[in-house]
């Protein structure tokens, strides 16, 4: 019975109140813009050319199949929020409904999603970065531009310029919150100006005879497509991993996570739909900066230009949301007993978890350096999809066991809305790859040694000798 056993939900609530912790700085307006830091990134401006040629310029209700499904889950990740606010997003709520077992499994889970998001998109944030040198004539020794194999027939050691970025990433948010949201909160708004400009310069090229035909591949290659850019919306689940350090979370944690995703789906709807209006689907192919192609194809470099820029910004923020939400869910599990005592020590002037931090920014910058990440997309995918489908059914359980707690925001519609939530993500995941199935798999595996080995016997909820 020591799986199941649950964390006391009334001692959490209290504790996230006590003083000494987190520092609380974050308002809603903060947390809207951090959601769509975390949002918009590699997935429209990389893995949309992908996108377009599976499901051919229909790209655009792939993205409205995602966003639904995201919508749903965010409903559900809402209501948790307001109740339970506290560091550790789901695996917190899971501990205190579903008990200890599923709660390690969704914390590895969600390791898993951060960190290689993170890791992924220090890549992709490390090529643009590097057509962006070129264009001022700098070039990087070969050696250091990409992980070993990453480039058939090219002898690369490293991937300097991800590790880089990784690396000064990490000392910003050691250094403290405040400052950082503060360098997110610009750094957003260069990236929402950059799409609209995108969309005001791109809407007077689309050509509607580009449109047709609209489903190339029928349904089956508009839902791959949307289990693929389903990345794109990513991230508005960090939110909720900030919100011992909200100041009014009740509030401002469901306008953080709805808003941002909202703003977010419109966003994408529309670039796919003028993208795919501009070029031919078919010219996406092997193409990794698909945004600014299509302008370059209208003629409009300078604009184009700017999308690369912006896109540089973009995925920067995405990977200092990702590292954010990664550090706070191994805070959460740290201080649970689950992982390592360090990993949960504040530092005493800055405020954070300085240690989890830089450990963090260290391994998933060594794992940017190293690893080839472009199939990685899919992985991260899945293991959202699941904690997603987890967090929808936690909401049922957590209004059966615990009616009496104060919801400050409630999900409408249970348990439709949270049922809806587990058709979508699990229909979603049935279109993902088997290797991807099988890696994920192994993955949980891996998770259920280190918990059987390790978690289990030094979890603050063991039985003391
Ligand atoms: N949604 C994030 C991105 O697209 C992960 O980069």
């Amino acid at each position: 019975m020591s799986l199941l056993r649950t964390k006391n939900l009334d001692d959490m609530i209290a504790h996230s109140k006590k003083p000494g912790g987190l520092a609380k700085v974050l308002g809603p307006f903060d947390l809207v813009l951090m959601g769509i830091g975390a949002i918009v990134g590699t997935g429209i401006f990389v893995l949309t050319g992908t996108g377009a040629l599976t499901a051919g310029p229909a790209l655009s209700l792939s993205f409205v199949i995602a966003a639904v499904a995201c919508c749903f889950a965010a409903l559900c990740y809402a209501e948790f929020a307001s109740t339970v606010p506290v560091a550790g997003s789901i695996y917190t709520y899971t501990y205190a409904t579903m008990g200890e077992l599923a709660a390690w499994m969704i914390g590895w889970d969600l390791l898993l999603e951060y960190g290689l998001a993170a890791a992924a998109v220090c890549v992709g944030w490390s090529g643009y970065f590097q057509s962006l040198i070129a264009g001022f004539g700098i070039v990087l020794p070969v050696e250091l531009t990409a992980a070993p194999g990453a480039l058939p027939g090219v002898s690369t050691w490293i991937n300097l310029p991800a590790l880089v970025i990784m690396l000064l990433l990490t000392a910003m948010l050691g250094w403290g919150v405040r400052e950082s949201a503060r360098l997110n909160n610009i750094m957003v708004a260069i990236k929402i100006g950059v799409v609209l400009l995108f969309i005001i310069f791109g809407a007077r090229h689309v050509q509607p005879a580009n449109w047709q035909p609209y489903m190339p591949f029928g349904m089956t290659g508009v839902m791959s497509a949307a289990a693929l850019v389903f990345f794109a919306f990513i991230g508005f689940d960090a939110v909720t991993s900030a919100a011992e350090e909200v100041k009014k979370p009740s509030r401002d944690l469901p306008i953080g996570i709805i808003g941002s995703l909202a703003v977010c789906a419109v966003l994408y709807v529309v670039v796919s739909a003028i993208m795919t209006g501009i070029v031919p689907y078919q010219k996406f192919l092997g193409v990794d900066h698909p945004v600014s192609l299509a302008l370059q194809y209208a003629g409009e470099n300078w604009i184009a230009g700017f999308v690369d820029l912006g896109a540089i910004l973009g995925m920067t923020t995405v990977i200092l949301v990702m590292a954010f939400g990664q550090t706070r869910i191994i805070f959460a599990m740290s201080r649970d007993g689950l992982l390592p005592a360090r990993l949960s020590s504040v530092h005493p002037r800055f405020q954070t978890p300085f240690f989890a931090t830089w450990l963090v920014g260290i391994v998933f910058g060594l794992i940017a350096a190293v690893i080839p990440l472009n199939i990685l997309a899919e992985l991260i995918n899945i293991g959202t999809l699941a904690a997603f489908t987890l967090v929808a059914i936690a909401v049922v359980v957590l209004r059966k066991k615990r009616p009496d707690l104060p919801r400050a925001f409630r999900c409408p519609a249970v348990p439709v809305i949270p049922a809806l939530a587990v058709i979508f993500c699990v229909a979603l995941m049935s279109y993902l790859s088997l290797v991807t199935w099988i890696a994920f798999g192994i993955w949980l595996l891996i998770g259920l040694a280190i918990y059987f080995g390790y978690a289990r016997k030094r979890s603050l909820l063991h039985p003391k000798a």
